[in-house]
C-alpha cells in the first residue's frame, strides 16, 4: 500500500497530513510533515488544482520536486486538471497548455496522475498525453443516477456537443451539435455558441443535459433553451466539474428544474461524491 499524503484542500474528503499556507507576498509555503517516511517510498498525493489553479499547481510541484529528491515513486489524485481545455492551438505562438501542464507535472516526478472525466481524454482508462501517464475515471453513470431524483426514471441523457459522447455511448444518450463563433475583437479567451442542431425527438420529453464541465454556463442555456423552444418538459443539468463562473448559477437555477455536479470542485451544488472512486 502506498503511503497517503492528503492536502488541505481534499479535507472534505480525507485528513490531511499537509501544511500548505502563504508568505506575505503570497509565496505558497509548504511542509510534510515526518518528510524522512517517504524516503524511497510508494505514495500516493491527494491534491486538489481547482480553485486557484496557479497557485494550486505550483504547489503540486514543489511537492513533487522535494518527494522526488528523496526517491519516493509519487501518483497523484487531482480530481480535476485545469488547463485541459487547451489541448489544441490555433494562433502561431499559442502554449497549448495542456500538454505543458502534464509534461510539468511528469518531469516534477508524478508517475501517474488519477483524474475524472479529463477534457481532452474522450475514454475511461489508462492514456498518456504529453510525458504523463494519465488514468481517467468517468462520473456520468453517477449523475444520471443522481438525476432520477429529480427527473424519476422517464427521462432521456443529451450531451451539448459531439466531443462530450463518451460520456453517455454506454447509456444510449443523445447529442447536440455544437458550433462555436470565432474569436470576437482578436480575444482569444472565449467564443460564443453561435448553434445547437439536433436530430432527435424532444416534445414532451424530461431531459438531464450532461457534460463534463459547467465554466460560463454558456453551453448549458444554449442547450437548455434549444429543449425547451422544441416542447421538452422538465430539464436538469448536471455536470462532472461544476466550475459555475459569473452568475450562471442563477440563470441555469431559472431555467430547470435541477443543477448540480460532483465534488470533483467543492460547492453547494455537489451532489454525487468522489469519495468512493478515488484511488
Ligand atoms: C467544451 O467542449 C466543454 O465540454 C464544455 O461544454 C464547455 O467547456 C463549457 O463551457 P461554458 O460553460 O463556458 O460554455
Amino acid at each position: 500500500m502506498p503511503l497517503q499524503l492528503v492536502s488541505p484542500n481534499f479535507s472534505d474528503l480525507l485528513t490531511p497530513n499537509l501544511e500548505i499556507g502563504k508568505f506575505p507576498d503570497s509565496d505558497s509555503h509548504v511542509r510534510i510533515l515526518d518528510l524522512e517516511k517517504y524516503q524511497n517510498q510508494k505514495v500516493i498525493l491527494y491534491h486538489r488544482l481547482y480553485p486557484k489553479q496557479n497557485t494550486s499547481l505550483i504547489v503540486l510541484l514543489l511537492i513533487l520536486d522535494t518527494l522526488k529528491e528523496i526517491g519516493a515513486q509519487v501518483e497523484v489524485v487531482a480530481p480535476y486538471l485545469p488547463y485541459a481545455r487547451q489541448d489544441k492551438t490555433k494562433l502561431n505562438g499559442e502554449i497549448g497548455s495542456a500538454k505543458a501542464i502534464c509534461n510539468l507535472l511528469a518531469r516534477a516526478g508524478c508517475q501517474k496522475l488519477y483524474t475524472f472525466d479529463c477534457h481532452f481524454l474522450n475514454a475511461e482508462g489508462e492514456h498518456k498525453f504529453g510525458e504523463l501517464k494519465i488514468h481517467n475515471t468517468s462520473l456520468a453513470k453517477a449523475l444520471v443516477e443522481q438525476a432520477k431524483g429529480t427527473l424519476g426514471k422517464d427521462f432521456e441523457v443529451v450531451v451539448p456537443d459531439v466531443g462530450a459522447t463518451y460520456l453517455v455511448k454506454d447509456l444510449g444518450g443523445k447529442h447536440f451539435k455544437k458550433v462555436r463563433a470565432e474569436y470576437k475583437d482578436d480575444k482569444v479567451d472565449y467564443r460564443d455558441v453561435e448553434s445547437l442542431t439536433h436530430d432527435f425527438d424532444i416534445h414532451g420529453k424530461n431531459f438531464l443535459i450532461l457534460d463534463d464541465m459547467i465554466s460560463t454556463g454558456g453551453t448549458m442555456v444554449s442547450a437548455i433553451q434549444k429543449l425547451k423552444d422544441n416542447g421538452a418538459q422538465k430539464v436538469c443539468c448536471g455536470t462532472i466539474h461544476g466550475l459555475f463562473l459569473f452568475n450562471c448559477l442563477d440563470k441555469l437555477h431559472k431555467l430547470t428544474d435541477c443543477v448540480f455536479s460532483t465534488d470533483t470542485i467543492p460547492s453547494p451544488q455537489a451532489q454525487v461524491s468522489i469519495k468512493t472512486f478515488l484511488p
